[in-house]
């Protein structure tokens, strides 16, 4: 079995080298002066179980490019198996044809990558389950619930706690997060009139006196979020804090929660959160490697991952 990352998020890579203990995988990757991508697996990788691990994070097409490059070589290199180890997955937000003459992104980069070479995908919270269903191949798509909820409980007393979704979107997510914790659940109701734009319309469920939860995949611009968080306080919320799967973290999303009603942000590392933003007080990382490790391990060692959220 090979471990090997691409460049999007080495210390993420690490964790879960050293969860597995187990070496990275010797590679080189350049760019060319024209920008276009060069990779060399520096290793003999003929007839092994290889798991590559990339988010196609900002900036989403160099990092989708490293990774189908680096499928490629391993393909032509004989490796048996190869596993794309993407734990944020971008390009799922377009999921759907929103509008007549659209692409459906998510689907076309899923193709992509199993067309470069991948045999099996494991990712983590994808945007919609249904995306899953997007790759030909195999494909695990881990949940950050376990992660999450070990957190809330360690710093929140669950008495007055309320788990509240940003969106309806996002419902069934928070659910399933608030029949973990055994607390209630609030849903925003959010509309979105153009992208990258959100507006509270009203909150379903009485947050008066209750400390809040928001709970969401991504957090982008942060727009969603510093808006629920101020309906949620408008509404007599105590404290509103936020977990994310995913943070893009664009716009200075994480600069502006300073000014926000937003008690803390918490986000896991599928993505690796840049330098200014860990200065923030606001901003907590969990880190999601050693269950990205342990669903590798029984990957490789033809065992059940679901096992893993019971
Ligand atoms: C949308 O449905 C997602 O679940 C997130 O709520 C959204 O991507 C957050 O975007 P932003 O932070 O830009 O409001």
């Amino acid at each position: 079995m090979k471990l090997l990352s691409c460049t999007a998020n080495t210390p993420l890579a690490e964790s879960i080298a050293d969860y597995l203990d187990l070496p990275l995988t010797e590679r080189r990757i350049e760019r060319f002066s024209d920008n276009e991508v060069f990779i060399r697996i520096n290793e003999n990788v003929r007839g092994e179980d290889v798991y590559v691990i990339q988010s196609t994070s900002y900036p989403a097409n160099d990092t989708l490019m490293e990774l189908l490059i680096c499928l490629d070589a391993l393909k032509r290199a004989s490796a048996q198996r190869i596993t794309a180890v993407i734990p944020y997955y971008g390009y799922a937000r377009q999921d759907r044809k929103t509008d007549g003459r659209t692409p459906i992104s998510a689907k076309l980069v899923a193709n992509l990558i199993v067309a470069a070479g991948a045999d099996r995908v494991l990712t983590m919270d994808l945007h919609a389950g249904q995306i899953q269903g997007f790759f030909d191949v195999p494909t695990d798509n881990l949940i950050a619930a376990p992660v999450i909820e070990e957190d809330i409980r360690r710093r929140y007393k669950l008495k007055q706690l309320m788990i509240v979704s940003p969106d309806v979107g996002g419902v069934v997510r928070a659910r399933a997060l608030a029949n973990r914790l055994g607390v209630d659940l609030a849903i925003v109701d959010k509309r979105r009139p153009k992208a990258g734009v959100s507006e509270v319309m009203n909150i379903i469920g009485d947050v008066k006196g209750r400390n809040c939860i928001l709970v969401d995949d991504i957090c982008d611009s942060g727009g969603t979020l510093r808006g629920a968080a101020q309906a949620l306080k408008d509404e007599g919320a105590t404290g509103v804090a936020a977990y994310v799967t995913h943070g893009v973290f664009s716009k200075n999303a994480v600069q502006n929660f300073e000014t926000s009603a937003l008690d803390e942000i918490v986000a896991c590392d599928t993505i690796k959160p840049r330098d200014e933003d860990l200065k923030s007080e606001k901003l907590r990382i969990l880190t999601v490697a050693p269950l990205l490790g342990e669903a590798i391990r029984r990957i490789a060692n033809k065992e059940s991952v679901s096992k893993l959220f019971d």
